[in-house]
């Protein structure tokens, strides 16, 4: 029998820059997208995904994620008081179980690879999961709990990944494929290495990675020993590569579902519309609205 993945990695440690001046005082994982914060998405997600201990890797001035997931006690007495059932209900997705949650600081910004790292001794020995909120994944099912399935059945390391443009490699850890070895399941590529952020020209594929991993135990062996790559950061994706190197397999596994780049002002913007849009409250009004303003633009 596998071990089940029940604990995933939050790196939460990012400045996010692109979106100063507001992050100065506002994590970003804490913007919104209509009214939940971006790491409600992930840990919705995490959740229907069998997750069961959640780590976030923070660093200084994060401070409103540990009281968002913290109990509100004045707030819901007072809705309690009003009668605001539906509303105190829409709090408890933010409540975590006592222990199931954790924080880790990273103290200096060296990459991906180092946050992960960072949470090292909280994994043990076990498989686990890397989320990054910063991509959002809309959908009918949560895509780690594809992944998850698809790893019960595959075992090794996975990576979530969709196809971009030849001129988006750059942005992204990439996939080399081995055509050789098909899994017999159309959405689980085997691959033969993984490339961070290539130069242009020099991708191997047009297949991204995307920020959900299922990891083995052996990757933080991994990230113990490379030194620093790409933007000279410490890089998850060498770590995973170096798997390949020790004949441990690697997956890239094409997720059903609509990925949103919410570390980029664009994406951000993109999926404000879309989940206003799927909004039973909000959907149709926004949809008038937004046909006017196509209309007289
Ligand atoms: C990180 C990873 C990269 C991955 C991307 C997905 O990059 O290093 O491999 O493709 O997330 O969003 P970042 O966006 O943090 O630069």
């Amino acid at each position: 029998m596998r071990n089940k993945v029940s604990k995933a990695i939050f790196p939460v440690a990012g400045m996010g820059t692109r979106f100063l001046p507001a992050t100065k005082a506002v994590p970003k994982e804490i913007m919104t997208l209509v009214d939940r914060p971006l790491v409600q998405y992930a840990i919705d997600e995490a959740r229907e995904a069998g997750i069961k201990e959640f780590i976030f890797v923070t660093a200084r001035g994060k401070n409103a994620l540990e009281d968002y997931f913290d109990n509100a006690p004045e707030l819901e007495t007072k809705l309690r008081k009003d009668g605001k059932t539906e509303l105190l209900e829409t709090l408890k997705s933010t409540n975590m179980e006592s222990g199931a949650i954790a924080y880790i600081r990273q103290h200096k910004a060296m990459g991906l690879g180092h946050a992960v790292w960072c949470a090292r001794r909280l994994v043990g020995n076990e498989p686990f999961a890397v989320m990054l909120p910063d991509d959002v994944i809309a959908g009918d099912r949560s895509c780690l709990a594809q992944m998850v399935e698809a790893y019960e059945e595959s075992g090794g390391s996975m990576v979530a990944t969709m196809e971009v443009s030849p001129e988006q490699t750059k942005s992204y850890g990439v996939l080399d494929i081995d055509e050789s070895d098909p899994t017999g399941d159309d959405r689980l590529m085997r691959a033969k290495g993984m490339v961070e952020k290539p130069n242009p020209g020099e991708a191997p594929s047009n297949l991204a990675v995307i920020g959900r991993y299922i990891l083995t135990p052996n990757v933080m062996q991994n990230l113990n020993k490379i030194g620093r790559g790409a933007g000279n950061e410490i890089q998850l994706t060498d770590a995973i590569a170096a798997e390949i190197g020790q004949d441990r397999p690697v997956y890239g596994y094409k997720f059903d579902g609509k990925r949103y780049d919410c570390g980029s002002k664009a994406g951000y913007l993109e999926a404000t519309v879309a989940f206003a849009l799927a909004n039973p409250e909000l959907g149709d009004g926004f949809r008038d609205y937004l046909r006017q303003v196509v209309a007289n633009d």
